[in-house]
């Protein structure tokens, strides 16, 4: 018995240097290994050999059958890397060329810069909000004070869906501002809201102006809000955009839906405030307008202004980007040429 177990080896070990792929060396495992294998029907058998006959050739049986396992697995693993390595050799792929790369898309500098502005707003408690681009004539101009014929509608070229003689006409919002009134309107104080969107100008194109741009409009109102609030948070606002040392002006402006109304200015961040032609040789340069909401506004909107104040404000968003990033045209912004937005 135990001259058959070492031919039995000898014949396995003989035959597995003669296999040369995956499926022989199954077929190999099959015929040693198997349940039908001389080897297994042997330690079957054990139980009815005699008892010192059953020690030795049990031993022996087991031994060969854990070596044949080793010697299995370590074929097998070289048969698997050589047949990597042959399809990786015949195969046309060539895993040293470099990835194509996959082209990734990005938000527009625009759309950024507004994430950007309305969460500094948003970390001072302000709720974001949008509203329509189409407005009434009665949220664009008379509920800020604005009337038919007023002079302040020169401030703002507007574009028409109607005609403008009617009262009710609608038009492209020229500023963020009708949200002030549909918010006071919609809604109890105390309110703090930002609005950014689209807005609209009946303006020639040039460096600096474009027929449509983007706002952010502020509100807050509550019962005991002061300019010194106003103040506070727009200064905040500014170091948070243009870097902590900016200094910040405020200065008196008119607007028909605030009093006292103000506007917001940086030093300049070209010339630091020399003077240079970036800022009209001033050392500033505006960013928005402010003020106190009107008490009339505030009535008209049924907020009694007896116990209520709050400040606006309006910041146009394409200026505050061109000065973050260095633009030098405002029309860069929507010319859609990607050698200009890949750099943000
Ligand atoms: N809506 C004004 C503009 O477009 C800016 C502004 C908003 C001023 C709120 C005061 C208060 O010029």
């Amino acid at each position: 018995m135990e001259q058959e177990l070492d031919q039995l080896e000898a014949a396995a070990l003989e035959e597995l240097t003669q296999t040369h792929d995956l499926l022989q060396l199954e077929s190999w495992r099959v015929r040693y290994l198997g349940k039908k294998s001389a080897l297994t029907s042997i330690l079957r058998g054990l139980a009815s050999l005699a008892d010192g006959k059953r020690k030795t050739v049990g031993a022996r049986a087991n031994a060969i059958k854990t070596s044949l396992h080793a010697e299995l697995a370590e074929k097998k693993q070289s048969l698997s890397l050589r047949s990597l390595d042959e399809s990786l050799e015949n195969s046309s792929l060539d895993v040293t060329l470099p990835g194509r790369p996959l082209p990734y898309g990005r938000l527009h500098p625009i759309t950024q810069d507004i994430a950007e502005i309305c969460s500094v707003f948003a970390d001072m408690g302000f709720q974001v909000l949008e509203g329509p681009e189409v407005e009434r004539d009665y949220y664009n101009f008379e509920a800020l004070n604005i009337p038919q014929n007023h002079p302040a509608r020169d401030m703002f070229a507007t574009l028409w869906v109607d005609s403008r003689d009617d009262s009710n006409a609608r038009l492209l919002r020229t500023h963020t501002s009708p949200m002030q009134i549909r918010l006071m309107e919609q809604q109890k104080p105390p309110l703090r809201f930002v609005v950014p969107g689209r807005t609209y100008r009946y303006e020639a194109t040039d460096a600096t102006h474009d027929w449509m741009f983007h706002q952010v409009e502020g509100l807050a109102i509550d019962t005991d809000i002061t300019l010194r609030d106003l103040k506070e948070t727009l200064f905040e606002f500014c170091k948070n955009i243009f870097g902590r040392d900016t200094q910040v002006r405020f200065r008196c402006d008119y607007f028909p839906f605030v009093e006292p109304g103000g506007e917001v200015a940086i030093e300049c961040v070209k010339c630091k405030g020399a003077g240079c032609r970036l800022c009209s040789g001033t050392g500033w340069l505006e960013i928005l307008g402010t003020g106190m909401v009107h008490p009339d506004v505030l009535a008209r909107c049924g907020i009694d202004p007896t116990v209520y104040s709050g400040f606006a404000f309006g910041m146009g968003v394409e200026r505050i980007s061109i000065l973050r990033h260095g633009v030098d045209d405002i029309r860069l912004f929507y010319s859609n040429d990607f050698r200009f937005l890949r750099q943000f």
